[in-house]
């Protein structure tokens, strides 16, 4: 038997030890969103057993069914986020407009720095087949200086985030994080309820022969995406051709599987969606944050995810995103 293993909060709390300067705060934030993800999992596996599957019958902002987890897992994310003190502002997918937070602990020291974006349940749609979903966060520090934060707090460009990760209910449950120093894996021990380093300092492949993306959108999709995908299926051992297929349908698996296998994953704009589908705030960036600290890339198919200025929380983006020499590749095709 192993004696010998990192949690996850002794890990933040090693690499917050690095910065003389660190307050604590972080630390304490990432273990606030560490706690609500376990308690996720739980209802996650539990499922199955209680009734808690099916759709609510309430859309969300983005017009779409809301199944009973997401309401759930969003409501444990801003519990935890607002009973920890941490945060002046919460902004998530499920949420219309962000959720300014007062200082809990008004006339210390510390206050509420930071802003959390989340995306509580990814992948909702597989729930009721038991396929991987997941959850996405992502950190800022606050622009303004005290009280519940506001909206420029929130609409800050990925490049500012302080840390980012995510969590996927899969086979095992595991939660990846970078705060700008590498990229690093924990799985869930159910038995001890830690989180245990398993892998530090993840690394993507620069190069892969794996595309995940819907491909049944291919009618819709502008003829440089065409070709793009057109051309990695055609057979040349050299470069690795054709490329295999992964699209599992939620975002945090096919990337985490990317990630660790080498892959690049796709969701382009089409004739019906000029901006795609997923969510700059709180898909795109956090991920965009993850893969640049591993070694890949992340664009918008011309531009950098992570320098492009939000304009509304809840913007939709095309997304690029995995082994950099494959975006670049991509992103040649979609450019003419
Ligand atoms: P969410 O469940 O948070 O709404 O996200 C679903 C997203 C993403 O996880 C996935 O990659 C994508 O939607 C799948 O979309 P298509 O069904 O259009 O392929
Ligand atoms: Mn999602
Ligand atoms: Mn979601």
């Amino acid at each position: 038997m192993k004696t010998k293993f990192t949690t996850f909060y002794r890990h933040i709390i090693k690499e917050e030890r690095k910065h003389p300067e660190a307050t604590g705060q972080l630390s304490d934030l990432l273990a606030d969103i560490a706690l609500a993800c376990k308690i996720i999992s739980l209802e996650v596996n539990r499922a199955g057993l209680v009734d808690v599957l099916g759709f609510t019958g309430e859309k969300n902002v983005q017009g779409e069914m809301v199944k009973k987890l997401d309401v759930f897992a969003n409501e444990i994310l801003v519990n935890s986020l607002t009973a920890g003190g941490h945060v002046c502002a919460v902004c998530s997918e499920e949420e219309e407009h962000f959720i300014p937070l007062k200082d809990v602990y008004a006339n210390r020291l510390l206050q509420n720095r930071y802003v959390v974006h989340f995306d509580p349940l990814d992948g909702s749609s597989n729930i009721d087949a038991n396929i991987s979903i997941g959850t996405i966060f992502s950190i800022y520090k606050r622009f303004s200086e005290s009280g519940p934060g506001n909206e420029a707090d929130c609409l800050q460009q990925g490049i500012k985030q302080v840390a980012a990760g995510y969590v996927v209910y899969g086979s095992s449950t595991i939660l990846v994080y970078t705060a700008g120093r590498g990229v690093h894996g924990f799985t869930l021990d159910p038995s001890v309820g830690e989180f245990l380093l398993f892998h530090e300092d993840m690394k993507i492949p620069k190069k892969s022969s794996t595309y995940s993306i819907n491909e049944g959108n291919y009618c819709k999709w502008d003829k440089g995406m065409q070709k793009y995908i057109d051309f990695i299926k055609q057979p040349d051992k050299g470069s690795g051709r054709p490329y295999s297929s992964r699209y599992v349908g939620s975002l945090v698996a096919d990337f985490h599987r990317n990630l660790l296998y080498g892959g690049i994953f796709i969701y382009p704009s089409d004739e019906k969606n000029k901006n795609g589908k997923l969510r700059l705030m709180y898909e795109a960036n956090p991920l965009a944050f993850i893969v640049e600290q591993a070694g890949g890339r992340a664009t918008n198919g011309n531009q950098r995810i992570l320098e492009l200025q939000p304009e509304s929380l809840h913007q939709r983006v095309p997304l690029f995103i995995g082994s950099e020499d494959d975006v670049k590749l991509a992103e040649k095709f979609v450019n003419g």
